[in-house]
């Protein structure tokens, strides 16, 4: 299997473009399933996540072409099957968000079961719930989960938790369903809002997306458009990270500010300079970074896809530093690898106890998630000695280039 080899490298400079949403990428493949003519997404990570929903696409009869390096062509005209495939299901758990377009679509739709995986176990009963709301009838046998209906009628649906996922896949299957659905307490993310513009450009009808209520009136049908993927808030925030934790001065282009205030506000209170001029951010890291505090939320709160990343530098901030983990249940995988590099945290149930320690020394780690992958790369460019990383394919997972925008900015790191 591939390691990542990090050696400690100097503070980190130079310039670097994030690439499109991989968390906005996946759904709206997902929704081109909707789409009766021609469909062109511009931006488009090149990411295993996103070449496994292709498969997806191509495995339920949608015609999938790369243009380019990020430009894809996908047409849904002959979509004709409704069964996503077990092997192609449990390569990735985003392929659940098929079910809402096909239900749409099709009336019907037959996936295996979403797994769990390191963060949490990742339950679907919301989406369910939306689906069943809207005149869905759902069975769930021998670990397939089935859900058929002659038509989907619009419903009013409240979400106990602001889930991203149940509210894209109840918005997908809304878009042609006879009336108004309308979804509280819906998800706020960006990528519910570029889901949503895309939807609308296929001709749907939603409004309030990034609200708490979103309204959705159903339509005959979606034709085709063309949809340019936002940038990815978590990479930009990523490298953010890498200026403060190496001290080093790092410019990002190609974000959407606005997408990153909990980020931005974050490093300067541990004494970032922090400079902002439209799509682009200048972070330059301080000599001794002041300890924080970070609890993550939904949307507009602190993203938890940030979370490892923001305890790495805090492993290294003299003082105390607290972690609240309030989205998943166990999105704390990445502190016994941080604590291998000599990092002292203390779990107490959801909270994370950091006391900063002068420096942190290499050692053979793995990655647990994607974001934890990227915590371990970050804290591995400030340890003496080489940290070799294992299980990094989950860092390709959401990272596009990793290796080669670090090592624009210095980073000493390859694979092996
Ligand atoms: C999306 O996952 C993202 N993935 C995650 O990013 C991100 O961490 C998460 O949203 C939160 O922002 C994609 O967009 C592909 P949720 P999703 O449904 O939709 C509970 C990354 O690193 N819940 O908002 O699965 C659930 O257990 C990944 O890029 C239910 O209880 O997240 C969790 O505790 C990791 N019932 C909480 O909601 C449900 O039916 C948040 O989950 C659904 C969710």
């Amino acid at each position: 299997m591939e390691k990542l080899m990090v050696e400690k490298s100097p503070p980190l400079k130079g310039k670097v473009r994030i690439s499109g949403a991989k968390n906005s990428a996946l759904p709206i493949l997902a929704a081109s399933l909707l789409g009766t003519e021609d469909i062109i997404l511009e931006d488009v990570p090149e990411l295993k996540d996103v070449r496994v929903m292709c498969e997806v696409l191509t495995s339920l009869g949608a015609k999938v072409e790369k243009l380019d390096k990020n430009t894809i062509k996908i047409n849904s005209a002959d979509v004709n099957n409704y069964e996503t495939k077990y092997e192609l299901m449990s390569k990735m758990r985003a392929s659940f968000l098929v079910m809402g377009p096909l239900l749409a679509r099709l009336g019907k739709t037959k996936n295996s079961l979403p797994g769990g995986c390191a963060i949490g176990t990742r339950p679907i009963d919301l989406h369910l719930k939306g689906f069943r709301a809207l005149g869905a009838e759902i069975d769930v046998d021998h670990g397939n989960i089935s859900a058929y209906s002659d038509k989907l009628i619009g419903e009013k649906v409240y979400l106990d938790f602001p889930s991203v996922g149940a509210t894209e896949n109840i918005m997908m299957a809304a878009v042609l369903a006879e009336g108004e659905t309308t979804i509280d307490n819906s998800a706020m993310e960006p990528e519910i809002v570029d889901l949503a513009n895309f939807l609308n450009k296929l001709g749907a009808n939603v409004k309030g997306a990034g609200t708490s209520t979103i309204r959705i009136k159903g339509v005959e049908k979606l034709g085709g458009g063309t949809h340019r993927i936002i940038p990815d808030r978590i990479e930009a925030g990523t490298f953010m990270v890498a200026a403060a934790i190496t001290g080093g001065d790092i410019i990002v282009e190609n974000i959407i500010t606005s997408h990153i205030k909990p980020v931005i506000a974050k490093l300067k209170e541990s004494g970032c300079i922090v400079s902002i001029n439209n799509d682009i951010v200048r972070v330059q890291g301080t000599k001794n970074p002041k300890p924080i505090d970070i609890k993550t939320l939904p949307y507009p709160g602190f993203p938890t896809d940030m979370q490892s990343q923001f305890m790495a530098y805090m492993s290294v901030i003299q003082g105390t530093s607290v972690c609240i983990e309030t989205v998943f249940e166990n999105r704390f995988m990445h502190v016994d690898e941080l604590k291998r590099m000599g990092a002292e945290i203390k779990i107490d149930g959801r909270s994370a106890i950091i006391e900063g320690v002068e420096r942190l020394s290499s050692a053979t780690v793995k990655a647990t998630d994607l974001r934890a992958g990227a915590a371990l790369v970050l804290a591995g460019l400030i340890s003496k000695g080489t940290t070799e990383i294992k299980d990094i394919y989950h860092i390709d997972r959401g990272y596009e280039n990793i290796e080669e925008k670090f090592k624009n900015l210095g980073a000493k790191l390859y694979r092996a």
